[in-house]
């Protein structure tokens, strides 16, 4: 029967979780994002969360979001357009444009949403983009409904970005796009360059800053604060459930852009509006940024060194990453579920990418050391990671 085959279809190979009898995926977390987490009933070390800052929990940003929902309720019930925009969501889109350094934003319900939508009502037939070949899914599944040609550029590779853009010149429009801070590996990309190319070869650059925006930069403004980009005329992508601590994606740029996108974005017009809420979460989350952000970025890179340097010496091969997220780099699957396993077991939340998120034989194991941790958290993980390294053993 058709239904039957349907449903037999739809199976999943877990067969290396029954082998190592460990699943890390789903993982029941019954406390906010603190330190220690409770899962299953256990204290766990956290250094799974794109929690940067430490601020998910923070007590401020809790209070903020409890007191909107007072007095603004849970839901807009409604599209913007459709049924009034929230005086919170407009002053809130101007004032993540001024924070990173661009005319306007519009917020969408999330960060896949925003990349998937801006290229469904962007791209035509006749355009080219060019994309890093390690950008996120949401970008390569944004890029892919454009319908248009789509050309990948090796990982931060800016000599064959030139070599795609020189043979460019057939399409109507070319759009480069990249992430700033590769979330799986912390590289970060040389946007200053790319922005540079695009102008020679008359592309419009566009960055998906999520892991960026209030990490890096002097004063945790992102990618374009950190390289310098003061007239940025591309396109700039983010989302807010990493450092902002909350949940949502922008897309901002120029005020046209942004007007263009209001009327006529799709993923935009026909979804309901953040709940008033998370927008005062937000709104909180930029007032402790302004105030301590340098306080709150020293831990965070403090604790990705100590974490980095320990790893190293306890024996383990790390990816070149230049953010604050540390990436155990393990060629062989079933080393890393083996790894994954022991780091769980001794307590400790941390994140294993496995392809297809990565290519294969370039797992990975991504720890990311949130500020709101303590420094004994952080000695106490250290002095795991020791144990851990004496008992591994890789091929
Ligand atoms: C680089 C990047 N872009 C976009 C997203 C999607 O953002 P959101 O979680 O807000 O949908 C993520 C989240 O995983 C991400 O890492």
């Amino acid at each position: 029967m058709r239904r039957v085959n349907f449903y037999s279809g739809l199976d999943i190979d877990l067969s290396l979780a029954h082998k190592y009898d460990f699943n890390p995926y789903y993982c029941n977390i019954e406390s906010s994002l603190s330190d220690p987490i409770i899962i299953d009933g256990k204290e766990f070390i956290n250094l799974a969360s794109n929690n940067y800052l430490g601020l998910a929990a923070d007590k401020r940003v809790a209070q903020a979001i409890a007191q909107a929902a007072e007095k603004y309720g849970a839901s807009m019930c409604g599209t913007p357009i459709a049924t009034g925009s929230m005086v919170l969501l407009q002053r809130l889109e101007q004032r993540l444009a001024n924070f990173i350094g661009l005319q306007d934003s519009i917020i969408f319900p999330s960060g896949y949403q925003a990349n998937c939508a801006l290229f469904l009502s962007l791209a035509q037939s006749e355009d080219l983009i060019i994309i890093d070949h390690y950008a996120h899914a949401s970008l390569v599944q944004g890029v892919r409904l454009a319908g248009c040609k789509v050309k990948p550029f090796l990982h931060n590779n800016v000599s064959h970005l030139r070599k795609i853009l020189e043979k460019s010149s057939e399409y109507k429009r070319v759009f480069v796009v990249t992430e700033s801070v590769f979330s799986t590996e912390g590289s970060i990309a040389p946007f200053d360059e790319i922005v540079n190319l695009c102008a020679e070869f008359d592309a419009l650059p566009v960055i998906d800053d999520s892991h960026g925006i209030g990490v890096i930069g002097r004063s945790g403004r992102g990618i374009l604060e950190e390289k310098n980009l003061d007239n940025f005329d591309g396109i700039y992508t983010a989302s807010l459930g990493k450092a902002l601590a909350n949940t949502g994606g922008i897309i901002s740029g120029k005020k046209e852009l942004i007007d263009y996108l209001k009327y006529s974005c799709p993923g935009f017009i026909y979804s309901t509006a953040l709940p008033p809420p998370v927008l005062a979460g937000i709104e909180a989350v930029l007032d402790i940024i302004d105030k301590e952000f340098p306080i709150l970025s020293e831990r965070m890179w403090r604790y990705k060194q100590m974490i980095s340097n320990c790893l190293i010496d306890s024996g383990f091969e790390l990816t070149e990453g230049q953010a604050p997220i540390t990436s155990i780099l393990i060629k062989d699957l079933e080393d890393c579920a083996r790894v994954a396993k022991m780091i769980h077991t001794n307590k400790i939340l941390a994140t294993p990418f496995v392809p297809p998120s990565v290519p294969p034989n370039e797992n990975k194991i991504r720890l990311i050391a949130g500020a709101n941790l303590s420094e004994n958290t952080i000695n106490k993980a250290l002095d795991l990671f020791r144990k851990i390294g004496k008992e591994v053993n890789l091929k």
